[in-house]
């Protein structure tokens, strides 16, 4: 049912928590439906993770912010999780999750009945040639993940893939201002770069047409200023988000992360554009990673397109008691999480 109607309808408002347990920071957006259609905002919370400390960490998450549910949709990445995107014939949409296990045996490195299989097709015409895009996640990580979340007080419903959840994100802030008028929808690549991770999805329009998880992130820029400035990495990471004087003498160590990074996100851009023969026409960041002083424009200079970072609560509402100077403040490093909580539409 539309979302407007339910609410005139005088029916239970639905709530889903979308919670990104990234490596350093836990953040979580709860989404209801909004009065005038759109998603609102209705709590959000974003907390430090100390190491080894996720439990205390989801219950210092529902702490922060008055939820109104523990149902959370969450993510799983790395190299246990397996995206491809794969041409399937004769495939019926009421069969593609029978037809997945035969198909997936081809693509993904683990025995089928180890992983939990879905499958979304995303053009192509009924019983001809399909392009589907395919994920497997080996299912104890995915257990383990949901038996972590129970652990901290939450309700996991929906497990999903960070990179899918970046674009959700964006398909909700920007999906009304993609598709000119008779023009084809643009390229674009979701870059969220984290602690640990860089996530990458290259969408054409809002359909994901590449993924793809760097292991080169925000650390990464600590290392180098624990090397060259001599410091622990305590205050590395203190003087990283308020770096006064000594901003040029870290800068040659910091520059070598940033062209590190900049090569790997090329090479998946430099790839979507040979198999594709579209080019990336610009890049999207997210994430805390680029903040640092002065990396956002290394990217861009190394890319040669235009590199910005977006507001993922752009296109959404706030509820009132919601503090928005905070969430606006936030926003930058809440896409993933909203992206998670999007899935408020289609959730069990
Ligand atoms: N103001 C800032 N200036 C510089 N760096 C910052 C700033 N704020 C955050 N960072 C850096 O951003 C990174 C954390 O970003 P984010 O919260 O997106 O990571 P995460 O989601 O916890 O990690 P991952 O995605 O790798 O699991 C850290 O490396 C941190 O040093
Ligand atoms: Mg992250």
């Amino acid at each position: 049912m539309n979302p407007s109607l339910r609410t005139l309808l005088g029916a239970r408002r639905r709530y889903l928590i979308g919670l990104d347990v990234g490596a350093v920071r836990v953040k979580a957006v709860e989404l209801t439906d909004g009065a005038d259609g759109r998603p609102s905002v209705s709590a959000f919370a974003s907390v430090p993770l100390p190491a080894g400390g996720q439990t205390e960490a989801l219950e210092a998450v529902r702490k922060a912010a008055t939820f109104h549910t523990r149902r959370v949709a969450s993510a799983v990445s790395g190299r246990a999780v397996t995206v491809r995107y794969i041409t399937m014939s004769n495939v019926k949409e009421s069969e593609l999750k029978q037809a997945l296990p035969l198909e997936a045996d081809k693509y993904i490195p683990y025995d089928v009945e180890e992983v939990y299989l879905d499958g979304q097709r995303l053009e192509g015409a009924e019983g001809g040639e399909s392009k589907v895009l395919l994920v497997g996640a080996k299912k104890t990580l995915v257990q383990d993940v949901a038996t972590r979340l129970e652990a901290g007080g939450f309700l996991p419903v929906v497990i999903d893939v960070d990179a899918f959840a970046l674009g959700n994100a964006f398909a909700l802030a920007r999906e009304h201002l993609l598709v000119p008028e008779g023009g084809r929808p643009e390229v674009c690549a979701l870059v969220d770069v984290g602690a640990t991770k860089t996530n990458i999805n290259i969408l054409e329009g809002v359909t994901s047409r590449f993924t793809r998880e760097v292991y080169v992130a925000g650390q990464d820029v600590t290392a180098s200023i624990v090397k060259t400035l001599s410091m622990s990495p305590e205050d590395a990471e203190r003087w990283k988000c308020d770096p006064k004087d000594r901003l040029a003498e870290a800068a040659a160590g910091v520059q070598g992360v940033a062209e590190d990074l900049g090569n790997e996100i090329k090479l998946s851009f430099d790839y979507f554009e040979s198999q594709f023969e579209r080019e990336v026409q610009r890049v999207w960041v997210s994430g805390g990673g680029l903040r640092y002083p002065g990396l956002l424009e290394s990217m861009e200079k190394l890319f040669g397109k235009p590199t910005q970072f977006w507001d993922p609560t752009e296109g959404l509402g706030v509820e009132p008691g919601v503090d928005v100077a905070a969430l606006r403040a936030e926003a930058g490093s809440l896409a993933i999480a909203i992206g998670l909580a999007a899935r408020i539409a289609d959730a069990p």
